[in-house]
C-alpha cells in the first residue's frame, strides 16, 4: 500500500478561502482582531507568529503583534493581558509559547478571558473540552487534526486512536477531542512501555512527541491513518515524528511535514478568532452578522 497524502496545505487554503468570505460579510467595526503577545526573541516563535500574521491578513483578520522583552515580569505581562481583555476591539488573544522560564505560563494563560482565548489554552476552556461542553474553545492543532481526519470521510466512532505525547497544547486536548468524537483513545508518553506494541493496535496514530522520525514502519498496522504533528530539524532538514518514507508504505493516509498539520493549526486559529468575534458582547444584537441594522454596524 502507498498511503494517500493528507494535504493540510490544500485543506487549510480551503478553510481560509471560506473564512475570507465570512469575514468580508461582516461590517466595518466587526472585523475580527487577533492580538498576539510575543515575549522574547525565540526564533521559532517569531516564524510561527509571522505565518499567523500573514494568514490572518489573507482572510481579512487584523493581527496585532505585541512584542515584549524577555525581561518582562509576570505582573507586567498580566497587565498587558488585562488591557487586551478589556479592549472591545480585540476579538481574540494568544500568547505565543514558550514563555521565558521566570514566567508561569499557566498563570498567564488563565488570565486570558475565556471568550477571547482563541488558542483554547485557558484551563477553563480545557475543562469545558474535558466535560464535552460544545461551547469550549478547542485549541487549534487538535481541531486541525480532527478536520484532517474528517476529510478522509472515515467514520471516527469506535476507532482506536493512539496519541503519542501528553502535552497541554496537543496530546491532551487532541485525546479529549477525539474521545468526544467517540474514538477509543490511548494516550502514551515518555514512560509508556512497549510503545510500538500499542501503536500497532491503532486505527489512527497521532504522533505529537517532538522526537524526529520516531514512528517506524513496523509500529503501524496496515491501512492505519497516521497524523504527524512533529516539527523537528534533523541534519538541517525539517521532519516530523514519523519516518514518512517508511510509514507511507503501510498507512492508508498520512500527513506530510511540512504541509500537513502545521497549516491546519494556523487556519483553525483564524477560525477560532472569527468565531470569537461573533461572540463579542458589543454585537450580541446580531451575533456579529451586521444584519440587525443597529448603530454599532454603521461606523
Ligand atoms: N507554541 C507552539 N505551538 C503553539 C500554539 O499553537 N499556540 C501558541 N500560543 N504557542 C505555541
Amino acid at each position: 500500500m502507498t498511503a494517500q497524502i493528507l494535504d493540510g496545505k490544500k485543506l487549510a487554503a480551503d478553510v481560509r478561502a471560506e473564512l475570507a468570505h465570512k469575514v468580508a460579510a461582516l461590517s466595518g467595526d466587526n472585523v475580527p482582531v487577533l492580538a498576539v503577545v510575543l515575549v522574547g526573541d525565540n526564533e521559532a516563535s517569531r516564524i510561527y507568529v509571522r505565518n499567523k500574521k500573514k494568514a490572518a491578513a489573507e482572510v481579512g483578520i487584523v493581527c496585532e503583534v505585541f512584542e515584549m522583552s524577555d525581561t518582562i515580569g509576570e505582573q507586567a505581562l498580566l497587565a498587558v493581558i488585562d488591557e487586551l481583555n478589556e479592549n472591545p476591539h480585540v476579538s481574540g488573544i494568544i500568547v505565543q509559547l514558550p514563555l521565558p522560564a521566570h514566567i508561569n505560563p499557566l498563570k498567564i494563560l488563565a488570565a486570558i478571558r475565556p471568550q477571547k482565548d482563541v488558542d483554547g489554552f485557558n484551563p477553563y476552556n480545557a475543562g469545558l473540552l474535558a466535560c464535552r461542553e460544545p461551547q469550549a474553545v478547542v485549541s487549534a492543532t487538535p481541531k486541525g487534526i480532527l478536520r484532517l481526519l474528517q476529510s478522509t470521510g472515515m467514520n471516527l466512532a469506535g476507532k482506536h486512536v493512539v496519541v503519542i505525547g501528553r502535552s497541554n497544547i496537543v496530546g491532551r486536548p487532541a485525546a479529549m477531542l477525539l474521545l468526544n468524537h467517540d474514538c477509543t483513545v490511548t494516550i502514551t508518553h515518555s514512560h509508556t512501555r512497549n510503545l510500538p506494541e500499542l501503536t500497532r493496535q491503532a486505527d489512527i496514530v497521532v504522533a505529537a512527541c517532538g522526537c524526529p522520525k520516531l514512528v517506524k514502519k513496523d509500529w503501524i498496522k496496515f491501512g492505519a491513518v497516521v497524523i504527524d504533528v512533529g516539527i523537528n530539524r534533523l541534519d538541517g532538514k525539517l521532519c516530523g515524528d514519523v519516518d514518512f518514507e517508511q510509514v507511507k508504505e503501510i498507512a492508508s493516509y498520512i500527513t506530510p511535514v511540512p504541509g500537513g498539520v502545521g497549516p491546519m493549526t494556523v487556519a483553525m486559529l483564524l477560525e477560532n478568532t472569527y468565531e470569537a468575534a461573533l461572540r463579542q458582547p458589543t454585537h450580541e444584537c446580531c451575533h456579529g452578522h451586521g444584519h440587525c441594522g443597529c448603530h454599532k454596524h454603521n461606523d
